[in-house]
């Protein structure tokens, strides 16, 4: 931006050269110019997923999945339409599934703090959330005993199979040079992870009875895709997405200190009593200061920070001050570490501001909120592109901060900690239990 006085220009996109060659692109880096990406009457997104890069579909049982059908495909408004009954049909579920995964990770947490030992959030986290997206899917324990059990290797399988899959842009924590030369120079072979990725199925396969069959007797969906769908959805969409989104939570807040962590604290406490059921979709709905800080946090640290689609044709592309020449077939890449903090559009937009989102103020700043694919005031539809799970995202993310603040006073973590490297690095060091806790 700095180079080129503009927020619009072409440069190279993950993965590079010379192993991936067809890698050019038209960066859009600020609000203006983002909302191309939304249009798809302009734009394409077929296997656009992320970016030039399309992993093989060996890796998804030879199907392409949802995420990477354009909106046009009669496929991707049945399989959408099919993950937004599945969410329906177990939404009474997810409050208590989410709550009970909740609790039997903090009190691992805090049954390691009390031996005095640092506490790696991330790695509590892939637990927590795989645990919560296949119990209120799949209706299973993933580690619970039985034939085609997980057992406890659900988040590294998930891990590997991912990594594996998206290789040639995957972060894996090696030093750089490494990385580029032994990883992000030709595709994985589905091979590696067969093994891996056979347990995954299977336990879908045997335990998804009741998802399987809404997939098929509802929407006429073959098993088969429904399963391989169902995995993607699960394990990349939601699970990836989550893992990453709650470390950033936790770092926004421990580094609001104890003057933002009172204000969410009495905000929990006098929603939850008032309701006089506790932790309701209702209590959760009346905490506005709990919202906004989850709307701040996907502003700030936005988990999936790419956005990429094709010009359908030649077009003009225009960003706040200038107009740009696109021709058709070129890979537009939004990134929105950039977008999300521009600054004609945020008042001190590199600044974490918990009540961004409140009031009048705050309502006009949502069709600005883009982590979801598409203007925060719009729904996600069978029809668009935008993220299938994003009320449920938000609504999960309120309900984290609101037991957290159930739970404990306050907490802090490690520093330094970091959510941009690889793995995130948000260490609890130590949580203050409630006080006179709430709940009733
Ligand atoms: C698509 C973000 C969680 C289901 C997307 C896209 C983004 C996104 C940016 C658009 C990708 C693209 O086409 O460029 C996130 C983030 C999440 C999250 C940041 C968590 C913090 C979830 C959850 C679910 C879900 C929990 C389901 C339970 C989907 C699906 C799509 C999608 C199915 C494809 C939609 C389509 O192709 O029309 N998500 N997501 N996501 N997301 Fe999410």
């Amino acid at each position: 931006m700095d180079k080129y006085e503009s927020t619009v220009f072409r440069v190279n996109f993950p993965p590079f050269p010379p192993g991936f060659p067809y890698s050019r692109g038209v960066a859009l880096l600020d609000q203006k110019s983002y909302g191309v990406l939304y249009d798809t009457s302009k734009v394409q997104k077929e296997d656009m997923f992320t970016g030039s890069f399309a992993p093989s579909k060996d890796f998804t049982g030879g199907y392409r999945m949802l995420a990477a059908l354009d909106p046009s495909h009669e496929k991707h408004t049945i399989l959408k339409s099919m993950l937004f009954e599945l969410l329906k049909v177990n939404r009474t579920r997810t409050i208590f599934e989410f709550s009970k995964a909740f609790a039997e990770t903090f009190d691992a947490v805090e049954r390691q703090i009390s031996q005095g030992k640092q506490v790696d959030f991330y790695s509590s986290t892939q637990k927590f959330v795989l645990d919560f997206l296949i119990r209120t899917i799949v209706h299973r324990d993933p580690a619970k005993p039985g034939h085609a059990s997980l057992a406890n290797d659900g988040p590294s399988l998930f891990q590997t199979w991912i990594g594996v899959q998206y290789g040639g842009i995957a972060q894996s924590g090696l030093p750089h040079i490494v990385e580029e030369f032994a990883l992000h120079n030709f595709p994985l072979p589905f091979f590696l992870v067969k093994g891996m990725y056979g347990r995954i199925y299977k336990f879908f396969r045997t335990y998804a009875t009741e998802a399987i069959a809404v997939a098929s007797s509802k929407f006429g969906l073959d098993r088969e895709e429904a399963t391989h769908n169902l995995i993607f959805i699960l394990g990349v969409n939601a699970w990836l997405g989550l893992i990453r989104l709650f470390p950033a939570i936790i770092y926004h807040v421990a580094n609001g200190g104890s003057e933002l962590q009172g204000r969410l604290r009495a905000e929990v406490r006098s929603s939850a009593s008032s309701t006089r059921a506790g932790l309701t979709a209702e209590a959760i709905a009346s905490m506005p200061l709990i919202r906004s800080t989850v709307l701040e946090v996907l502003r700030l640290s936005a988990p999936a920070k790419y956005q990429y689609a094709r010009a359908k044709t030649d077009l003009i592309i225009e960003s706040h001050d200038a107009a740009y020449m696109i021709k058709k077939g070129e890979l537009l890449g939004g990134c929105l570490h950039f977008a999300s903090r521009d600054p004609a559009v945020f008042d001190d937009p590199e600044t974490f501001v918990a009540d961004r989102f409140m009031g009048e103020k705050g309502k006009k700043l949502l069709p600005n909120l883009l982590w979801s694919n598409g203007y925060n005031h719009q729904p996600a539809t069978a029809v668009n592109k935008q993220c299938g799970g994003k009320d449920l995202v938000e609504h999960i993310s309120c309900l984290f901060l609101a037991e957290l603040f159930t739970r404990y006073d306050s907490f802090q973590i490690a520093e330094p900690a970091s959510i941009y490297s690889y793995p995130p690095r948000i260490k609890f060091t130590s949580m203050q239990k409630a006080s006179s806790p709430s709940r009733i």
